[in-house]
Order: structure tokens, then C-alpha cells, then sequence
């Protein structure tokens, strides 16, 4: 399994360090490997986890973002399918992963779902809030006025912290970094000193 896996994630590497792909400056270093990170670290917390389950999640919860932006949900669970069942992951665990993928997406209700599928949401959420993601926002988008940037944070931020970030342990963690993020658009506490 630790082969298929090997496998699979250098295959999402080497398609999101693709030139073409809008994102590739920094999508590995500053998003799939700090869900890895934390997904791994609540795979600790949560021993009841499927760790293989949960990092071959890691590497297909965005798969179809570098092959296909416009239609990266879709492009997820079609290539994502294929890629697995190509490497030989057996036959039903490719099917979970693609439903827990599927569920991923959902963004609602988190909390019904199996543990796997609530530490790569509360992973990826997370991760949002972790080195330049906003400001990568604001890199690619210069045409965007500055209050719009902070209005496009602000909706990414509540869809985040309000439904995609479903484990306790993470939200308590990432108390401090969600109090700072919301200086993005604005909302700055009374006083800054004491
Ligand atoms: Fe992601």
C-alpha cells in the first residue's frame, strides 16, 4: 500500500508543479503538504483513522484542480478514479475513496461523515489559514480592488471555519491564527496593545 500511495502522490506533484496550472508556484509546498501535515497529526489524535485511507485522500481532494480548473470537482472523481485503479489500488478502496471525496465536497454537515473524510475537510480548511494562501489570492488576482480581496478572504474564510473545519482540536488550535485571519478584511480588535 505505502508503494501505491508513493506512487499516486508523486503523480499529484509532478501535476501540480505543471507550468500551466495557475497555481503551481506554491500549490505543494503551501497546501498539499500542509494538509499532509495536519492530516497526519489528527490521524494521531484519531487512531480509529485509516491513515492510508486518509493521506491517499490528501493527494486526490484537489487531483483535478491542475488538469482541469474550470471543472476540477468532476475531473477529481473521473481522473482521480482512473489514476487509482491504473497504479492498482484495489478495487474497493478506490470506490471509498472517491465516495469520501465526493463527501468532502459536500461542506455540510461534516460531522455525519467518517472520520477519514472529517480530518481532510478540518485539514484543508486549516491549511487556509497557514503561510501565504490568502496572499496568494491576492497575487493572482491584481485586477481586484483591495476591498475585494477581502470580501473574496471573507467568504473562503466563513465557508472554512464555519463548515469545512469540523474537528474540535483543530478549531481550538487555530483559535489565534482565525482571530488574526480576519484582519484581512477589516475587523480588527479594540485595542492591539494588552
Ligand atoms: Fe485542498
Amino acid at each position: 500500500m505505502k508503494d501505491l500511495i508513493q506512487k499516486f502522490k508523486e503523480n499529484m506533484i509532478a501535476n501540480a508543479n505543471d507550468p500551466n496550472f495557475r497555481h503551481h508556484q506554491w500549490f505543494v509546498k503551501y497546501h498539499l503538504e500542509i494538509v499532509y501535515q495536519i492530516a497526519m497529526e489528527l490521524c494521531d489524535i484519531y487512531p480509529e483513522a485509516n491513515r492510508d485511507m486518509v493521506e491517499v485522500l490528501v493527494w486526490l481532494h484537489d487531483y483535478g484542480k491542475p488538469l482541469d480548473f474550470e471543472n476540477e470537482k468532476d475531473v477529481t472523481l473521473v481522473k482521480g478514479r482512473e489514476k487509482l485503479t491504473e497504479i492498482v489500488f484495489p478495487p474497493d478502496f478506490v470506490d471509498q475513496a472517491i465516495e469520501y471525496t465526493e463527501f468532502i465536497d459536500r461542506r455540510r454537515d461534516m460531522d455525519q461523515y467518517p472520520i477519514e473524510v472529517q480530518i481532510i475537510s478540518s485539514a484543508d480548511a486549516a491549511s487556509h489559514f497557514v503561510g501565504p494562501f490568502y496572499a496568494c489570492w491576492w497575487h493572482e488576482n491584481p485586477q481586484k480592488t483591495v476591498e475585494e480581496l477581502g470580501r473574496d478572504n471573507q467568504k473562503v474564510h466563513a465557508k472554512d471555519w464555519d463548515r469545512k473545519m469540523v474537528l474540535p482540536e483543530v478549531k481550538e488550535a487555530f483559535k489565534l491564527r482565525n482571530e488574526y485571519k480576519k484582519e484581512m478584511w477589516g475587523e480588527f480588535p479594540d485595542k492591539f496593545l494588552n
